[in-house]
């Protein structure tokens, strides 16, 4: 299948990614490391108020707004946002592009959480949310994201065709009905190293204990990957100062196909 044949929202209302989005991110903090501590002691040292570009289903800043914290949204999907809205009433939400909005006001701290910036595909979506990110921080004010640092065996043309399967999900119980489970497969990827994007097909399926497929969905993922030094670069051209690079969220140096974990500042 090619990569126009397919849904192109990786978040679609009603879909099982968005349904599932919360399920998943736990089982991720359970595997490999936590963000959320790590964000929440950046928000704690920032005093606040904290903004997150690319807030999903508000997971992280709920957890912010848990610790006595100012912080606000943004998110393009709308799906998304009413998950969030749904867990955190009392929290400001806004819908909007993190490579073009304005919110009339500055923040002590920008967070970028589980490289929701490399949803951004190309360069100038890409430096102009850094631009977006220094405009919406006050002078002394920090911008702390991460990404995936990448794994040059699987940035090259022929992509990587097998697919992968993970572990059964439980779907959220819905009183009275059977109990389901979710079917993730990774199916195929296409890598440009041209444009540094990569596009992976998904399958989301809600499957019974016998294993009958009740509902598929395919979409795609689209993410650019960025080179730590082109990351550098691209901060400092925005105005960024007092770069710190680290591969974990304990502080480990960088490290290559890790993660890249980004700390920079407003001058
Ligand atoms: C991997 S999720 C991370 C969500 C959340 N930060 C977390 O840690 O659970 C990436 C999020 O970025 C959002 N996103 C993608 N492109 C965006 C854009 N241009 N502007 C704002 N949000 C965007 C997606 O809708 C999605 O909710």
């Amino acid at each position: 299948m090619t990569p126009s044949a397919l849904s192109d929202s990786f978040y679609p209302a009603g879909g099982l990614n968005v349904a599932s989005y919360d399920l998943r991110a736990d089982l991720d903090r359970r595997l490999f490391e936590d963000p959320i501590p790590f964000y929440g002691e950046q928000a704690r040292q920032s005093g606040g108020p904290v903004l997150e570009l690319g807030c999903g289903t508000g997971r992280v800043a709920g957890a912010i707004a848990d610790m006595g914290i100012a912080v606000e949204g943004l998110d393009l999907s709308e799906p998304m946002l009413a998950r969030a809205r749904r867990k955190y009433p009392d929290l400001v939400w806004h819908q909007g592009d993190m490579s073009d909005f304005d919110l009339g006001r500055k923040f002590a701290l920008v967070i970028i959480p589980f490289r929701g910036f490399q949803e951004l595909t190309s360069v100038a979506q890409q430096r102009a949310c850094l631009a977006r990110a220094f405009d919406h921080l006050r002078p002394g004010g920090r911008l702390v994201l991460d990404l995936i640092d990448p794994d040059l065996r699987y940035c090259l043309p022929e992509g990587d065709l097998e697919t992968v399967k993970l572990p059964l999900f439980p779907m959220p119980p819905t009183a009275g009905a059977p109990e389901h489970f979710l079917r993730i497969t990774a199916m195929e990827r296409y890598n440009d190293p041209l444009t540094q994007r990569f596009d992976e097909h998904w399958r989301f399926e809600e499957v019974t204990r016998m294993g009958e497929v009740i509902r598929c969905e395919d979409c795609w993922h689209r993410m650019r990957w960025v080179h730590r030094s082109e990351m550098a670069l691209m901060l400092e051209l925005a105005g960024f100062v007092s770069l710190k690079e680290q591969s974990s969220f304990a502080g480990d140096p960088p490290k290559y196909a890790a993660n890249q974990i980004w700390q920079a500042r407003r001058p």
